[in-house]
């Protein structure tokens, strides 16, 4: 079966992604893959993101990879968090922080519009390819579910009644913004 090192540290993601891309393709772990360290996520857009990190597994394995870069995008925020999803709160911030500043900055706010926009950066032989997906929904006013992680207690999509955290992880993928990308890349991977 093909062998594709997926450039991420986080444990929730990779369990999402092998299980999305189960029987096409086998994905590899960083550690895996004998790779260590701070991946570099230093670009000012998701899709750039995405390469830079793909870029960094294939400068050091030369073996094909992918990477993926998701940001909340929130529509009375002007699109933020965005790119900075991760470090909304701050540097060094947890989930929880970054859920309480944008219950924060959307309190008493009507329009609580938003997506979540993932791209997946493909290097096959030295070459990117580009994958999207995206998920309209809203911001909840406060949190419900366990499941997920990061702003999934906040987050509901549209055309259902309960938040990401409240949906078995089955459910998410088949509806999530890095499902719908995935499902790209396999659709990709599947027909070449
Ligand atoms: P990343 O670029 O995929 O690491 O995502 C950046 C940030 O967006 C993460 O740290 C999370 O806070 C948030 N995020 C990404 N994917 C999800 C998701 O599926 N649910 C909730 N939050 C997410």
């Amino acid at each position: 079966m093909r062998e594709l090192i997926f450039a991420t540290n986080n444990k929730h993601k990779l369990e999402e992604v092998s299980r999305l891309l189960q029987g096409s393709v086998k994905v590899i772990s960083l550690a895996e893959a004998g790779l260590e360290g701070e991946i570099p996520e230093t670009a000012e857009t998701l899709q750039g993101n995405a390469l830079q990190k793909a870029q960094w597994v294939w400068e050091r394995t030369g073996k094909d990879c992918f990477a993926d870069d998701t940001g909340l995008e929130v529509d009375a925020l002007g699109g933020a968090p965005g790119v900075y999803s991760a470090r909304y709160a701050g540097e060094h911030c947890s989930f929880d922080d970054n859920i309480d500043k944008l219950l924060q900055a959307l309190d008493g706010n009507t329009n609580r519009k938003a997506a979540f926009r993932t791209v997946i950066c493909l290097i096959e032989g030295g070459t990117p390819r580009y994958f999207e997906g995206k998920v309209n929904g809203c911001i909840l006013t406060e949190r419900y579910g366990q499941e997920g992680f990061g702003y999934d207690p906040v987050f509901m999509p549209d055309r259902f009644a309960v938040s990401f955290a409240e949906m078995p992880l089955d459910v998410k993928n088949q509806i999530s913004h890095r499902g719908l990308a995935i499902a790209e890349l396999v659709k990709y991977l599947t027909a070449n």
